[in-house]
């Protein structure tokens, strides 16, 4: 396992180093849908990461964002987010990752997230713990929603958004704030290292949230869909936690389908 988790951990670095250094230059920027971009830096990034991946592991499968990976009907699978923080990125808004998630068959068995512009390298292995830099990291003791500060994200393209509105706008007034940094992979590592007590999105795809998932519960996190329920990876939502305020912010989550439904 370990070299699963050391292999991951360097093609990160390599990885996010790319991106450090395309960071400085002009991005020619083209569309996959009116706001959702992506960037020469996106597909170099995967291209590197994808090629490694195969010559360390050749038969595992890879599901890549830009759809460089392979299928090979391997019980592991790598799940790459070459640059989470794209719409950052191109503006040169300097928060964004690079994530790999590691799952053997339906089960997350290791997650490497990279921020190249604070060098800050989170990894986590099944059942030994998650780290930042080396140093162990654990979510924080804030036991209630009052005093928690949050963070969500909403997708580019506007499926969802004006329900996420709403649950942005009543948990702002329930918390100390909401913030919308843009990386989710790094929210999630922002939940597991205690800088933030929670974070929900509502449509994600499994690259965002395969690394990034296990470093909260191996923190000492939660991860659950915004019921409370077991979280699916393929499914399109996320709840995370320090595990003290999940209850808490699912019965928000609960409360507005309530008054949706209502009308
Ligand atoms: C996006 C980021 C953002 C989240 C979006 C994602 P991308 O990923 O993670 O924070 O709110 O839903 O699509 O497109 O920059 O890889
Ligand atoms: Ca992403
Ligand atoms: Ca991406």
């Amino acid at each position: 396992m370990e070299t699963y988790l050391n292999a991951a951990a360097e093609i990160a670095r390599e990885a996010g180093a790319l991106l450090a250094q395309l960071f400085d230059h002009p991005h020619e920027i083209s569309y996959k849908r009116p706001s959702d971009l992506v960037t020469e830096a996106d597909r170099r990034s995967e291209a590197l990461i994808v090629d490694r991946l195969r010559s360390h592991f050749p038969k595992h499968a890879i599901v890549g964002e830009e759809g460089g990976g392979q299928q090979t009907g391997s019980d592991y699978c790598w799940y790459v987010d070459p640059l989470d923080g794209t719409t950052n990125f191109a503006h040169g808004f300097p928060v964004f990752s690079v994530s790999l998630g590691l799952v053997y068959r339906d089960e997350i068995i290791a997650g490497v997230v990279y921020d190249p512009v604070r060098e800050e390298l989170f990894t986590a292995e099944r059942g030994a713990g998650a780290y930042l830099n080396s140093k162990r990291i654990r979510v924080s003791k804030v036991g209630s929603l009052s005093e928690s500060l949050l963070a969500t994200g909403f997708p580019p393209s506007a499926d969802n958004n004006n329900l996420n509105m709403q649950l942005f706008s009543s948990l702002t007034r329930l918390s100390h704030g909401i913030r919308r940094a843009g990386s989710a992979a790094l929210d999630l590592c922002s939940v597991a290292s205690g800088r933030l007590e929670g974070f929900w999105e509502l449509k994600l795809n499994p690259w965002d949230k395969a690394a990034g998932s296990l470093v909260v519960t191996e923190a000492g996190g939660r991860v659950s869909d915004l019921a409370g329920g077991p979280l699916k990876l393929l499914g399109d939502e996320i709840l995370s936690s320090n595990s003290l305020v999940h209850d808490e912010m699912c019965r928000v989550f609960a409360e507005m389908a309530r008054a949706r439904a209502r009308g």
